[in-house]
């Protein structure tokens, strides 16, 4: 098989890729190492940037979202017992975040290539990537039948797992990384939301978020040990545990039910540079992760595949390379700066075994600070509504 782009995964920045390139007709095949229904069975973040929703709605992906997604205009910050809202919509110039989960984005995506008619090739096996100086191919089995899709260029939208990094040879990149010591216990449940915007909850017992999918399925955090089970937690313990980190009059309102999904993510920060090797383009998880906190890594592929797509559109239409040379460069400029915020809002928010008390005290100063100047707040808002790209 022949196409231009072979796009290596179908998460969000894969299909969303493909979705920009169907739009320009630039042929591309995607391959997944899994099934589509895997593929939708993972729970992850659901806050969009407008820059994010702009995308899906160039790419005709955004009917459900603006029917079923839910505009916020703010968030709140909790701690010492009080909730403080942070005006996310005055601090910003007028900017909001559409909340749909993430699972709800791919899923629309896959509805959209299915309808455009462009190949996936899914439950691909061995997925290997070749000739990256030059005359790039990807090898890989299907159905116990091996296939090879020669191309123009890879785009490498497999994850942090995925194969498109560890192609690269290992002196051409450098990363950068920084663990965390704790995780987040996530809990999904059909119960209304208990507040309207989304809490982060800074407390003595760590860190704790109210988030949502719908008005009335509950999306809820706590941070725990980074080598916790969820099987360890049951519901009640882990409602009882919640409510205890959240103001008083937030922790009335929570209603409990069973949970739908249990599980514990560990929260990292990693970036590899340069995000191009020859004609291996990586976007997304497969090049940069951030921990949770502040909602950036959907956002992220979505601006490295809109970089990337106008670098090949102006390849194949203009016979410009000028794009894909500073594909790297742009999309680094980008996600430093995501990288930074989310490690702030991290920062800021959790318990760190190690802080000590002066450490506890200057992040009460940093709390008490954010929440009490216009300059703090417009920098968290202006970074929360996403940087422009
Ligand atoms: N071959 C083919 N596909 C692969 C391979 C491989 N060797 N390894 C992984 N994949 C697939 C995974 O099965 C997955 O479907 O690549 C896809 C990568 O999807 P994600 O991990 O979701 O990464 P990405 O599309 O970059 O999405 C960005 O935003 O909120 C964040 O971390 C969150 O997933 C999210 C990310
Ligand atoms: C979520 O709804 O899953 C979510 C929201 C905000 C975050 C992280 C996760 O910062």
């Amino acid at each position: 098989m022949r196409t231009r782009v072979a796009i290596i995964g179908a998460g969000p920045s894969g299909l969303l890729l493909g979705a920009l390139l169907d739009r320009a007709g630039i042929e591309n095949v995607i391959v997944e190492r899994s099934s589509a229904g895997h593929v939708l069975s993972r729970i992850r973040a659901g806050v969009l940037e407008q820059g994010t929703v702009a995308l899906l709605e160039a790419v005709g992906c955004a009917a459900r979202l603006h029917g079923e997604g839910l505009v916020h205009r703010g968030i709140d910050i909790a701690f010492g017992d009080h909730l403080h809202r942070i005006d996310l919509h005055g601090h910003s110039g007028g900017r909001t975040v559409t909340v749909y989960g993430q699972t709800e984005v791919t899923r629309d995506l896959m509805e959209l290539r299915a309808a455009t008619g462009s190949p996936t090739i899914y439950e691909a096996a061995g997925v290997r990537l070749h000739g990256l100086d030059s005359a790039p191919y990807v090898t890989l089995a299907a159905a116990g039948v091996e296939q090879r899709i020669d191309c123009d260029f890879i785009a490498g939208c497999d994850g942090f797992h995925g194969a498109s990094r560890q192609s690269l040879p290992a002196d051409a990149v450098r990363t950068f990384e920084r663990t965390y010591p704790f995780g987040w216990l996530g809990m999904l449940a059909d119960v209304p939301p208990a507040n309207d915007e989304l809490i982060y909850a800074s407390h003595p017992r760590g860190f704790a978020l109210c988030s949502m999918r719908s008005p009335s399925r509950s999306r809820y955090y706590v941070q725990v040990g980074a080598r916790e089970e969820a099987e360890a937690w049951s519901d009640d313990a882990f409602w009882d545990e919640l409510r205890r980190r959240l103001p008083e009059e937030v922790a009335e309102r929570v209603l409990a039910g069973p949970s739908i999904e249990k599980s514990v993510a560990p929260l990292r920060s990693f970036v590899t540079e340069p995000m191009q090797f020859g004609r291996l383009y990586l976007c997304g998880d497969a090049s940069h992760i951030v921990p949770p906190t502040g909602a950036k890594g959907l956002n992220l592929a979505a601006s490295d595949v809109h970089y990337l797509s106008e670098g090949l559109i102006a390849h194949y239409r203009e016979r410009s390379e000028e794009g894909l040379a500073a594909y790297s460069t742009r999309a680094l400029a980008r996600v430093w700066k995501a990288e930074r915020f989310s490690w702030w809002m991290t920062s800021t928010l959790h318990r760190f075994p190690e802080s000590g008390p002066f450490g506890e005290r200057l992040q009460r100063a940093e709390l008490d600070y954010l929440v009490s100047s216009d300059a703090a707040m417009g920098m968290l808002a202006e970074n929360y509504v996403g940087l422009p790209f």
